[in-house]
């Protein structure tokens, strides 16, 4: 069969790198895609964004299943489109999406169907969120509504901070449409983990779990970006949690989205902040994390496209996900001044380091060929340098000397992926 995948960043690497495992797969496209990406898929050069004209090229170069990677085309609607053009598709339909494309939605079906989840008010106007925030108890933490490249949650620790905020989120529009709603939510403390789940509509299916590190800098100081490293599995998630998981948050989400007439066909993320009082739902996302695919999908022993399948069709009661009894830690290595401003453009070396290798891959994040052949950095995130072990402590060794085998100008990285390990009871 042909595949083409959606997207350009390290979490379509790893997509694309179990799809190339999958004995079903005859040739695999991606648009637009990276250098990486290029050694196993052929780049067709259309952006995320461009709907009709990704549905047509998939149309008349008779692809068999297009997997959507990024929350803005599934939030936008691009798998209605290649379904009315009668193409099959991974990831939900627009319906579905607005899981993650509405901060209010989400929290509003939580609340509805009591899915454990922090207290929050939704405002449209500025001068209600205003008056709100005068009663509440700092610290305190904004959303902006829409998406907002991870980026659109602010918390404040006073209330000179939270009213500034509000001005930032929908008066100045700092995030831009996304701002024009807002959720004020109660700050929540604990240990925080993404469960990645595959569902059918109506089955759900959790993969290991994984833990981000969404700050720039060690010690989680500086600003949030799109994800620094992450670990797999988390050890503070444990079966027994899971099972909590399972019965009061994830089989609740998609029997909700059913219940709306939004069945979820693709990945629930669940963001997961795990309190005192039990799991709760910090965010969902409608699609694989980035770069929570690049430790968990190394480790699933399924072939994609078996469970992708049985996701579209509703028959993933049938199918049983396996992951292997190790563990794998990636190291996001940017571009110095990521998330803010970088140069782009430096050559990168050594990526032959990890041709062959089934211990350490390299996603390739935000990378392109040069004219001239070599592959340079095109992005914050360049590269998201991935190892297994056979557990954190050996996978994370491993993942900071694979880093050592690649350079490129102005990288930076952070030291302490993975320092909850040592935190942790194992
Ligand atoms: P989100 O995009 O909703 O996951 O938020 C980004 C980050 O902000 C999360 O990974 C948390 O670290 C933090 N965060 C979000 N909501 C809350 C909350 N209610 N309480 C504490 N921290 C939060
Ligand atoms: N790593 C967080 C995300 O993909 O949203």
């Amino acid at each position: 069969m042909k595949v083409l995948v959606v997207g350009s960043g390290g979490r379509e690497h790893a997509i694309i790198s179990k799809v190339a495992k999958s004995k079903q797969v005859d040739k695999i496209y991606c648009a637009p895609g990276n250098a990486g990406i290029a050694q196993l898929a052929e780049l067709v050069p259309i952006p995320v964004m461009e709907f009709d004209k990704i549905a047509d090229w998939a149309a008349e170069n008779a692809i068999d299943l297009v997997i959507v990677g990024p929350d803005d085309p599934l939030v936008g609607g691009l798998v209605d489109v290649l379904n009315a053009k009668g193409l099959r598709a991974f990831g939900p339909d627009k319906k579905a999406a607005i899981l993650e494309g509405s901060k209010a939605f989400s929290k509003d079906l939580m609340k509805k169907y009591n899915i454990p989840t922090a207290a929050y008010e939704n405002f449209d106007d500025p001068q209600d969120a205003l008056a709100y925030l005068e009663t509440a108890k700092m610290p305190i933490v904004l959303k902006a509504d829409g998406l907002a490249l991870g980026k659109g949650v602010l918390i404040c620790e006073t209330l000179e901070e939270a009213k500034a905020g509000v001005k930032s989120i929908m008066e100045d529009k700092q995030f831009g449409d996304a701002g024009n709603r807002m959720v004020v939510e109660e700050f929540m403390t604990g240990r925080e983990v993404s469960v990645l789940t595959f569902c059918d509509g109506k089955t759900i299916r959790p993969m290991t779990s994984a833990q981000d590190h969404k700050r720039a800098m060690d010690n989680d100081q500086g600003l949030n970006t799109g994800g620094m490293g992450t670990f797999s599995p988390s050890p503070f998630y444990t079966k027994e949690i899971d099972e909590i998981c399972k019965k009061t948050i994830f089989q609740p989400t998609v029997d909700a989205m059913r219940a709306e007439g939004r069945d979820f066909h693709g990945v629930i993320f669940f963001g997961l902040m795990l309190t005192k009082d039990g799991p709760k739902v910090l965010e969902y996302n409608a699609r694989f994390g980035d770069p929570e695919a690049q430790v968990v999908l190394p480790r699933m022993e399924n072939d994609i496209i078996d469970v992708m399948n049985a996701c579209i069709d509703g028959t993933l009661d049938q199918i049983e996900l396996k992951f292997t009894d190790n563990a794998a830690v990636c190291v996001v290595l940017a571009s110095k001044g990521y998330p803010l401003h970088y140069e782009k453009g430096f050559a990168i070396t050594g990526l032959e380091n990890f041709d062959g290798r089934d211990d350490i891959f390299c996603f390739h994040a935000g990378t392109k060929l040069s004219p001239d052949g070599r592959v340079i950095t095109n992005g914050g995130r360049v590269l998201g340098v991935t190892a297994l072990g056979e557990d954190l402590k050996a996978a994370r060794a491993n993942a900071y000397k694979a880093t050592e085998l690649v350079t490129f100008g102005n990288a930076y990285k952070r030291n302490d992926i993975g320092r909850a390990i040592d935190e942790a009871d194992i």
